[in-house]
């Protein structure tokens, strides 16, 4: 449906977990507070609200945590949502460290594409970013996606002093296989509110110097605000998401669910839209009548999506919690 500023919102991000099997520090740092579990939906729930964003508009949903991969019966959440009439994209966000124990049970459940995040090539500095030492898991999951022929899209956070000097070989793994990689410019949210970040423009400037022929590809690649280039020679493209220098909010096609059953209409703003008392609420009534009352919530949350993000003047953001308790 659309939205009060004339966008049509087709796209419904669900956290299934705010527990991660990595540390990264922006998006997890030391002392979080978890959900009790008892807070977090149900895949029952989960389900019905899928069920009810169809019929709100919502034909796309990407599953996302904290790390989805932790929670067990990912891929039969995948195929019961890939399987609701009406629902035409089902992808997934991971860090990719059981991404490779889990791939062939996603792929059967109909996973259409999927994101792995990868800030770092180099297993000191992985280390040192998330906390554990994964680095060539990550990197078996990505060679086996794409043997697979899963759609990959590698996305990349860059910190001044920690990984920025990677730019170029990062990229490069668009060079090697047909896979998009996007630099992520770090978002004020949380802990990242404290990282220095690295602007995206920098980083196309330094591409382009490197490779003159760079060009920007039109093409459509998902659903996200990413802007791609296509470099001659390389199997896939470059993205960038300039969340604070370059304002997508005209186009933003999206609204989140926390893994706590909240509706939040924009990344930046603290407001929430609670839809899981309400279900629990409902206990006795019948699906039906369920799935009618959470479209109205759904319905309610996309009207109150503000018309922009308010990253660039910090003192305007209201969110208050880390990424991986909203879902990144
Ligand atoms: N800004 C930008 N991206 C972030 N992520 C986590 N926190 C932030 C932030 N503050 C990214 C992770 C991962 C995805 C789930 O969200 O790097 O790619
Ligand atoms: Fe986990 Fe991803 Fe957050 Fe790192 S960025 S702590 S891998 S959810």
């Amino acid at each position: 449906m659309k939205d009060n500023y004339g966008r049509n919102i087709d796209y419904l991000r669900i956290s299934i977990t705010d527990r991660c099997n990595l540390r990264c520090g922006y998006c997890m740092p030391k002392g979080i507070r978890l959900a009790p579990m008892h807070d977090i939906l149900t895949y029952e729930e989960i389900e019905l609200i899928c069920k009810a964003a169809v019929k709100a508009g919502i034909t796309k949903f990407k599953i996302t945590g904290g790390e989805p991969l932790v929670r067990l019966g990912c891929p039969e959440l995948v195929g019961k949502i890939r399987s609701i009439p009406g629902v035409s994209q089902v992808t997934l966000t991971t860090n990719g460290v059981l991404l490779g124990k889990y791939l062939d049970e996603l792929m059967e459940n109909g996973l259409d594409a999927v994101n792995i995040s990868l800030d770092t090539l180099d297993r000191e500095t992985f280390r040192k970013i998330t906390g554990c030492d994964d680095a060539d898991k990550v990197k078996e999951s990505i060679r086996l996606a794409v043997e697979k022929k899963l759609p990959v899209k590698i996305n990349t956070v860059l910190q001044k002093g920690i990984n920025d000097h990677e730019w170029e070989s990062l990229a490069e793994l668009a060079k090697e296989a047909p896979v998009d990689v996007r630099f992520i410019e770090m978002m004020p949210i949380g802990y990242g509110k404290q990282c220095e970040m690295v602007s995206g423009d920098d980083i196309r400037q330094k591409l382009k110097e490197l490779f003159p022929n760079m060009e920007e590809d039109h093409s459509v690649h998902g659903n996200g605000p990413a802007i791609y280039y296509k470099i001659p020679g390389f199997r896939g493209s470059i993205g960038f998401i300039n969340a604070i220098h370059g304002k997508f909010c005209d186009q933003c096609n999206r609204i989140r669910l926390t893994a706590s059953g909240e509706f939040k209409p924009c990344l930046c703003y603290g407001e929430h839209v609670d839809v899981k008392q309400m279900i629990r609420d409902m206990a006795d009534e019948s699906e039906e009548e369920k799935i009618a009352q959470i479209e109205k919530i759904i319905v309610e949350a996309i009207q109150r999506k503000p018309q922009n993000h308010c990253f660039e003047s910090r003192e305007e953001i209201t969110e208050d919690r880390q990424m991986v308790q909203i879902g990144g």
